[in-house]
C-alpha cells in the first residue's frame, strides 16, 4: 500500500486527482490537506472521505507543526502539492499572498519531507533518503512567459513568468529544484498547460462564462480575446501526473499538454454554441436557466443566447500573449498521451456544469459576489 499525501485536493485539480486515484489504485490511501480557502470545498469531496482510503485533514501547507504531525501520522511515500492560490488576475491584487502560499508553503512542506524521509548521511555528506519516496510539484507553463505566435514551451525553455502568480510558481520549482541539488531530495514537476472538467472554480474563464450564460449575463472578454490557451481535460493531467509520481525519474522536469491552442474569443463562442445546442435537442436542460423568458410555446426561450452576450472588457495587466506546450518529452518516456479531445471534453464538461448546478451555488455563496463587482464591475 502507498499513502499519498495531495495537498489542495479540495481545489479543482486536486480534487479530480483524488478521484482518480481512489478509483485507480484500490490498494492505496490518499491523506487530503487542504485549508479551504475560498478556492476550496468540501462538498466537492463528498464520497471521497472514509477516514480509512481517504482521509482528511483541514490546514496551511505553511504550517511546520502540521505539516510534520501528517508525516508522523501518516508516513507518506508520495507528497503531490496542487495547493496554491492560483488565479493570475487575484494575483494582480494581492501578490504577497501567492508568495506566501506558493513558495514558502512550498518550502515549509519540502522541510518536513526531508525531515521524515532522510535516513542518514553518505560519505560525501549528503543525505540518504526512504527507498520509493518522491516530492511532486504542480507547476505551471506560466513559469515560461509567453509566446509569439509560433514555438512551444520545452523543459528547457528559460523561467521567464511575468505576473506575480507564475513567478511565485516558478519560485516553488526552484526552491523544489535547490532540494533536488543540495540534498540529492527525490522530487519531480509538471508544467501543465490550461485545465478545463468538472469542479472548477468559476472565476476561470470556462466556468465563468457558463456560469454567466445560464444567468443570460454579460460574458467579460480581456482586450480583444485574440489571446491563446492551450486546454486540456483535467482527468489527462491528472493522469499524466501520476504517470510522473509513479514512473518518472528523479529530479526531471515534464511538460504536460495537448496541443489544443484556442483564442479565448474562440473559447467563449464555443461554449454559446454547444450550450445552445444541447439546450436545442434536450429542451428539459433549459430548466436550469435563470434568465427565464417564454418562448410563447409553454417553453423557455433560448433566442437571446447568441455571441452578443460577449463584452470586450479592459485587458488583464501583463496579459500573456499565448501558452503552447511541448509535450514531447511525457510521451517518449512515459508513453503519456491526452485521451479526451476538446470536443468531447466540453461537452462533458458543459453537461456537468448543467446537472450540478448546486455545486456552483455552493462554490459562489461566499466571497464570490464581492470579488465579481470588483472585478467586472458589475458587468
Ligand atoms: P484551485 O484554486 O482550484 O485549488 C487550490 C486549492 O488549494 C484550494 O482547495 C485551496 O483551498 C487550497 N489552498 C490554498 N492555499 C492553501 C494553503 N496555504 N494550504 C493548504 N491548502 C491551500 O487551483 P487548481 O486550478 O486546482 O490548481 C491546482 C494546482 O495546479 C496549483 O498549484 C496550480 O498552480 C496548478 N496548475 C493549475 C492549472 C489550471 O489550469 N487550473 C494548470 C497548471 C497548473
Ligand atoms: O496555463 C496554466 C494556468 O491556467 C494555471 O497555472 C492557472 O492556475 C490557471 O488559472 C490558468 O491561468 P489563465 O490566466 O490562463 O486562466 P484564466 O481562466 O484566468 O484565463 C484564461 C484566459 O481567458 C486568459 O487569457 C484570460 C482570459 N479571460 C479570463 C477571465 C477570467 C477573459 O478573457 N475573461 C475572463 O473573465
Amino acid at each position: 500500500m502507498k499513502t499519498y499525501l495531495v495537498t489542495g485536493a479540495a481545489g479543482f485539480i486536486g480534487s479530480n486527482y483524488v478521484k482518480f486515484l481512489l478509483r485507480e489504485h484500490e490498494a492505496d490511501r490518499v491523506v487530503m490537506l487542504d485549508l479551504l480557502t475560498y478556492a476550496g470545498n468540501l462538498g466537492t469531496l463528498e464520497g471521497d472521505i472514509d477516514g480509512q482510503r481517504g482521509i482528511f485533514i483541514r490546514g496551511d501547507i505553511g504550517d511546520r507543526e502540521l505539516a510534520d504531525r501528517i508525516f508522523r501520522d501518516y508516513a507518506p511515500d508520495y507528497v503531490v502539492n496542487f495547493a496554491a492560490e492560483s488565479h493570475v488576475d487575484r494575483s494582480i491584487d494581492n501578490p504577497q499572498l501567492f508568495l506566501a502560499t506558493n513558495i514558502l508553503g512550498t518550502q515549509n512542506l519540502l522541510d518536513a519531507a526531508r525531515r521524515a524521509w532522510v535516513t542518514g548521511t553518505d560519505a560525501s555528506g549528503y543525505p540518504t533518503w526512504r527507498p520509493g519516496v518522491r516530492f511532486h510539484q504542480v507547476s505551471t507553463d506560466e513559469v515560461y512567459g509567453a509566446l509569439g505566435d509560433e514555438g512551444y514551451f520545452t523543459e528547457t525553455t528559460p523561467l521567464a513568468p511575468h505576473s506575480p502568480y507564475s513567478a511565485s510558481k516558478a519560485g516553488a520549482d526552484l526552491i523544489t529544484l535547490a532540494y533536488r541539488d543540495t540534498y540529492r531530495m527525490p522530487v519531480s514537476i509538471t508544467r501543465c498547460s490550461n485545465n478545463y472538467g468538472p469542479y472548477h472554480f468559476p472565476e476561470k474563464l470556462i466556468p465563468l462564462i457558463i456560469k454567466n450564460i445560464l444567468e443570460g449575463r454579460p460574458l467579460p472578454v480581456y482586450g480583444d480575446g485574440s489571446n491563446v490557451r492551450d486546454w486540456l481535460y483535467v482527468e489527462d493531467h491528472c493522469r499524466a501526473i501520476d504517470l510522473v509520481v509513479r514512473k518518472g525519474r528523479d529530479g526531471e522536469v515534464y511538460n504536460v499538454g495537448g496541443h489544443n491552442e484556442r483564442r479565448n474569443i474562440d473559447i467563449v463562442r464555443t461554449v454559446i454554441a454547444t450550450i445552445r445546442r444541447l439546450m436545442t435537442e434536450e429542451p428539459g436542460l433549459r430548466s436550469v436557466l435563470k434568465r427565464r423568458e417564454p418562448d410563447g410555446r409553454g417553453g423557455i426561450s433560448i433566442d437571446w443566447m447568441t455571441d452578443e452576450l460577449i463584452t470586450f472588457v479592459r485587458d488583464r495587466l501583463g496579459h500573456d500573449r499565448r501558452y503552447a506546450i511541448d509535450p514531447s518529452k511525457i510521451h517518449a518516456e512515459l508513453g503519456w498521451l491526452p485521451t479526451t479531445t476538446f470536443e468531447d471534453g466540453i461537452v462533458r464538461t458543459i453537461r456537468w456544469y448543467l446537472t450540478h448546478q448546486d455545486w456552483v451555488e455552493q462554490v459562489a455563496s461566499g466571497d464570490y459576489q464581492q470579488y465579481y463587482e470588483r472585478m467586472y464591475g458589475g458587468r
